[in-house]
């Protein structure tokens, strides 16, 4: 059982000894550590026992006699304080994490409800950005998060291959390239193309008709030329996507395509059209949302062409009736909060009140003068993995010039990818990123590769016990943790369930990233205070398993927000 719960249950019955009953919940943390471990304000009281608070504070303090687990109760106001005897909590803890390995601090809240989450969603014929990163760093975690909290989780990408971009790039092709310029790496080729038929386009009505004439064709597919075209290169972007997703370690369940969408959003048109707010406008099909505040959306232009929402009507509908989703999560830019709102209401009012729920994020600047992009204002992922690991590549070297080349450039990897994804985690989505790839690599800051270093400081020392013929099981004196950041390190190992079940309600890995982030800085206090191997042989004892538990935790934490584990960096 989850200690958190064993040591405020335990309270519980002793106040229910004493004829006064609360709930496990009604205990929380003191705001002052000073005050105790445990703290029941009186207030939920005052109204059964028909006192003052700080009446019935005073009164039980003197009248509740410690037990086993408590050592003292002491009243401040109208607060009851609890403090825990430690060496008994951390036995308890230790116990548990040492039982649940890999498991400890998931639970069961999810169990029997089946979520879908909709992340990543890149449009093909662009180039994945380091925009499309903090999204991709997002999804995957909250994909691990629901699991963890025993949800059943479809994770599903939705693909971006038609549309007014696509047409816009086929449209350069087929004006301005020659199968010569093609290079080898497509999805580049797609970025840029992309970016010039932009520029190309840009004022230009007569060239613009032209890209809308594409659109028109390519949405009735009979132009067996361009559909090859098509095809061809929307495998170009597909294929580079997924080489992203492999090095990312990302996975998905399912792919939609807005394509698909497409065909299914117009087959759905009449059925549409009999809604009221359904109406035509200059030979336009809009939905009329001015009664609910949100404006207009435009579902199919006057030539017979689709617009982005007309595919994600049915797509919702998909979700739960195909796949039978209690609850669908889209992780999508908070730019598009007005939008989504716009199609949740339209489904709404077409009878299908479903629990989808918008997951916002800000968007990515880079802080400039670091990484150039030949494209513009955009930087790719490549760019900035290229950029990366060069500079862990060399610094990993110069620690260990005894690595072979393949161990260097694995070990770089995973410290990239630990920059990456954790630069990208670590502030909550209401927050800008400006991702500054120097600062993120960093080994002493707010940073992934700080926390696979403190993992690795962990693991080092356990292994230096293990060297050193320490038998790290068995049962110790706790008592001899008796520091207080001893103390709080035990404290954050019991938090760590709350932590989960938290990050994972308020749909922000962020939440686990800071923890995860504390409990190194704390470690690292300890580390650099008291000494382990070198402590007393009951000290010692006691301190290795304490670090072991701190280790399971720490990797637990970072198995979730997918960033890869090293042993010696
Ligand atoms: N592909 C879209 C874009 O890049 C995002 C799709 C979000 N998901 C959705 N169901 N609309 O802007």
């Amino acid at each position: 059982m989850d200690t958190n719960l064993k040591i405020k249950n335990e309270i519980v019955a002793l106040l229910k000894k004493h004829g006064v009953k609360i709930n496990a919940e009604d205990l929380r943390e003191p705001p002052e550590a000073e005050m105790g471990d445990l703290s029941l304000p009186c207030f939920v009281l005052s109204k059964e026992l028909k006192k003052a608070p700080e009446k019935i504070a005073e009164d039980l303090a003197k009248e509740i006699k410690p037990s086993d687990l408590i050592i003292n109760i002491k009243n401040i106001g109208p607060y009851l304080n609890f403090l825990l005897d430690y060496s008994k909590v951390a036995e308890m803890i230790f116990l548990q994490i040492k039982k649940e390995r890999g498991d400890y601090g998931v639970n069961s809240n999810g169990k029997g409800i089946k979520v879908m989450i909709e992340y990543s969603q890149p449009n093909t014929h662009k180039e994945f950005h380091i925009g499309h990163v903090r999204n991709v760093a997002i999804g995957s975690a909250l994909v691990n998060l629901y699991r963890a909290c025993g949800y059943k989780v479809i994770a599903a990408n939705y693909l971006g291959d038609i549309g007014a971009h696509v047409a816009k790039v086929l449209w350069y092709m087929m004006n301005y390239v020659n199968e010569t310029d093609i290079g080898p790496d497509k999805g580049e080729f797609l970025g840029q193309a992309y970016v010039r038929a932009v520029e190309e386009l840009n004022g230009n009505p007569e060239l613009q008709a032209q890209v809308q004439d594409i659109l028109k064709r390519l949405e009735e597919g009979k132009d067996k030329d361009l559909m090859f075209l098509w095809q061809q290169t929307r495998k170009w972007s597909l294929d580079a996507f997924n080489k992203i997703y492999d090095e990312l370690d990302i996975k998905f369940n399912i792919d939609f395509f807005e394509s698909v969408e497409e065909k299914d959003g117009k087959k759905m048109l009449p059925e549409l059209m009999k809604l009221d707010f359904i109406k035509e406008s200059e030979g336009a099909i809009i939905a009329d949302l001015e009664k609910y505040k949100l404006g207009v959306l435009v579902l199919l232009r006057a030539d017979g062409t689709s617009l982005y929402g007309l595919k994600d009507i049915p797509l919702a509908i998909k979700k739960f009736k195909k796949y039978k989703v209690d609850k669908s999560l889209y992780l999508v830019d908070t730019r598009q909060s007005q939008y989504l709102e716009q199609i949740f209401k339209i489904l709404e009012l077409m009878g299908f009140k479903k629990e989808m729920i918008h997951v916002p994020y800000e968007f990515v600047e880079l802080k400039s003068g670091i990484i150039s992009s030949r494209t513009g204002n955009i930087v790719t992922y490549e760019e900035v993995r290229d950029a990366a690991m060069i500079k862990v590549a060399n610094e990993t070297k110069e620690r260990h010039a005894d690595w072979d080349e393949k161990k260097i450039s694995e070990a770089s990897f995973k410290i990239f990818l630990a920059a990456l994804k954790f630069g990208m985690i670590r502030q909550a989505g209401d927050k800008i990123i400006t991702f500054d790839l120097e600062e993120a690599l960093k080994f002493d800051g707010f940073t992934g590769p700080y926390l696979q270093y403190t993992n690795a400081r962990l693991n080092s020392i356990l292994k230096k016990a293990d060297e050193q013929g320490i038998k790290i099981s068995g049962k110790f004196d706790y008592r001899a943790l008796g520091a207080n950041i001893e103390k709080q390190l035990i404290k954050d190992l019991i938090f760590y369930p709350q932590i989960i079940l938290m990050t994972q309600q308020k749909n922000d890995p962020s939440i686990l990233a800071q923890f995860l982030f504390s409990i190194c800085q704390n470690f690292n206090t300890f580390y650099h205070e008291l000494p382990v191997l070198k402590a007393d042989e009951n000290i010692k004892l006691a301190r290795l398993v304490l670090i072991k538990s701190i280790r399971q935790v720490l990797e637990n934490g970072l198995v979730l927000l997918g960033i890869p584990i090293l042993k010696e960096m």
